[in-house]
Formats: C-alpha cells, structure tokens, sequence
C-alpha cells in the first residue's frame, strides 16, 4: 500500500526532527500499529451488506485484529479530521474549502460508514459566523451517524468561543467539553484553547469535570481523549503543549488503555508515555513547519504536490478487548 505516511519519500510522519527520532513511530511500528489496514482490503457486497477481509497481512495479531475490525463485527470504526481552516487566504493553499471537500470525499469513501467522524478544531480559520456556517454544512455531507468536534483557537477569536458553541456546542457542559461512551470505549472531548495568554490549558473547573467523569469507569475501560492542542509537550516553545494537562494525565494512568487524539500541529507525531499514547493528527488546510525547523508556526508554502502529501484524514479502529487502537493515517487522494 502506498498511502502510509513513511520515512522514505519525506511526507509528516518521520522527518520531524530529534523528538520524532526518540519518541516518534517507526515506520515498522506504523505499519504493524495500522496492521489491519495494511494488507489489501477485498471487498464483498452481499445482500446489500459490504463484507470486507484483509486478503495480506504483515503481523499475524494485528492480521487477526485488523480483519476483525475491517470486517465490522462490532468493531467500533471512527475518523479524525482537523484543521480545516475554512476562510484562509493564502498562497499556503488557495482552496481550503476544496481541500475539506476532498476530505470529506475520501471519508465517503474509505468503503466502511463510520460510527462517527470527529473534527479536532480550528474548524474555521476566524471564527465568524458566516464561517462555521459553511463548515457545518460541509459536514453534513458526511456519510456517518454523527460528527463532533472539539474548538480550536481559531474558533474562538474574539469572543471566547460563543459562536462556536452556539454551532457545535449543544448538548456540551462548560465552555463546550463533554463525554461519550460507544463500543465500550469511554470518550473524553477537551477544550484546550480558551486561554491566550497560556494557549493549550484546561482549567480547574474542567479538570473537575475528567475527575468526575471517570471516576465510576473500571481501569480496563479503555479511554480516548480529544483535544485541540496537544495533551504532551510536543514544542512548548510554540504554545504546543498544555500547561495544566498533567493533572488530567494523573487521572488517566489508572486506566490500562489511553489514546489521546490532538490537532493543532497539522503535522502527525506519536509518543508513548506509560499507558498513554499521544497522536497528533495531520491537517486538511496548510502544513506548518516541524517543530523549531522556523521562527514561528506561520502557514508552510510548499509545490502543489507537496501540499496533498501533507494533508490527510485519519481513521481509527478497536475491537473489544484490544489493549490498543488501530490508527491509519492517509494522505489526501
Ligand atoms: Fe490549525
Ligand atoms: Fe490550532
């Protein structure tokens, strides 16, 4: 399969830099990490019901997992998108809608309908009105039960996230954070970004909110956490970390299985801490420099066919019992 972001042809995942090299994923890891999406996928409609087996499988454990999962079986199957970006201008991608267009194609495409599609923020590039509009309708073209989403800073220029609650945020608790479970997986959404001064910070009152929340939840149940920016310190320097989110990881070390999902960074990054991995997701809209590669995070202009490699979706797969998810980043097509 092609369509792995690999250490050899320069696309996100391995070329960013010294923290990648100790802590990032190998491209051996990668492939046996995203086992059941690796081999060829045959699908099978049968009575209208799409049945789908991995035909070649690199890892006989993720084979078998992989499989169980292609083939739904119960399998919990999500995606993950972010930064879209809606209302950029710029000469780093002068179709920012196109490219979300593209993505939420690929999403009616991947030959599974998924339990639900997440937006992990900076849904619009200013936060107007008119602006969530569009990228609200934009998503309704997505074929799955629900989406949700998690705000960006980007969403709440100027008035501390208003307009994105009052798009997004119905059913939500506090300036927009909630939880759900499904497929015996328990859901943790975040909102990281509502302080400039200190960007990536949670706050006492939602800290009290993951307290409580898992507070009745076994420590086999395994546990997924969304958030904007990232939960781990992937660039301070750049406001790419959360001041305050150890306090949430002391609450989450309990727990055998931990998988936090970020944005932010358009760039994919993984690190393992313990029970917790972290995985930072790639964009739809614009690259940004690898960390401490520029003066500042500022939209990266790069050759129109480096720009696709850079942007790309996620899709996510568990199967019950399963210490760990199966993540399959994929370029845009
Ligand atoms: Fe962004
Ligand atoms: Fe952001």
């Amino acid at each position: 399969m092609s369509n792995y972001y690999d250490s050899h042809d320069g696309a996100p995942a391995d070329d960013v830099g010294q923290p990648q090299t100790e802590h990032g994923m190998s491209r051996r890891q990668l492939i046996r990490h995203a086992g059941w999406f690796g081999g060829a996928v045959v699908l099978t409609v049968a009575s209208g019901e799409v049945i789908s087996h991995i035909a070649d499988s690199r890892d006989t454990n993720a084979g078998a997992a992989a499989a169980a999962v292609a083939a739904g079986n119960g399998a919990l199957r999500f995606v993950q998108v972010s930064d879209s970006h809606i209302g950029f201008q710029g000469p780093a991608n002068m179709d920012v809608a196109g490219s979300f267009t593209a993505a939420i194609n690929q999403v009616n495409s991947l030959g599974f309908r998924p339990d639900f599609v997440m937006h992990s923020g900076d849904l619009t590039h200013l936060s107007t009105a008119g602006q969530f509009d569009q990228v609200k309708q934009m998503m309704t073209g997505m074929q799955t039960d629900r989406v949700f989403t998690v705000p960006g800073e980007h969403d709440s220029i100027g008035d501390a996230g208003r307009t994105y609650r009052r798009t997004f945020g119905m059913g939500t608790l506090g300036d927009g954070w909630y939880s759900f479970d499904t497929h015996g997986v328990h859901f943790i959404a975040l909102v990281n970004t509502l302080s400039l001064e200190k960007l990536g910070h949670l706050g006492n009152e939602q800290i009290d909110f993951v307290r409580k929340d898992l507070a009745g939840l076994p420590s086999d149940t395994p546990i997924v956490v969304f958030s904007h920016i990232p939960l781990f310190a992937m660039y301070p320097q750049w406001g790419w970390s959360t001041d305050d989110a150890l306090k949430v990881i002391a609450l989450l070390r309990r727990f055998s299985s931990v998988t936090c999902l970020n944005g932010h960074v358009h760039q994919l990054f993984t690190k393992t801490e313990g029970n917790i991995t972290f995985h930072s997701a790639t964009t739809t809209a614009y690259p940004l420099p690898k960390p401490g590669r520029a003066a500042a995070p500022t939209p990266q202009v790069v050759p129109a066919r480096q720009l696709k490699d850079a942007l790309g979706i996620r899709s996510v797969g568990y199967r019950q019992g399963d210490r760990e998810l199966a993540i399959k980043d994929q370029r845009l097509a």
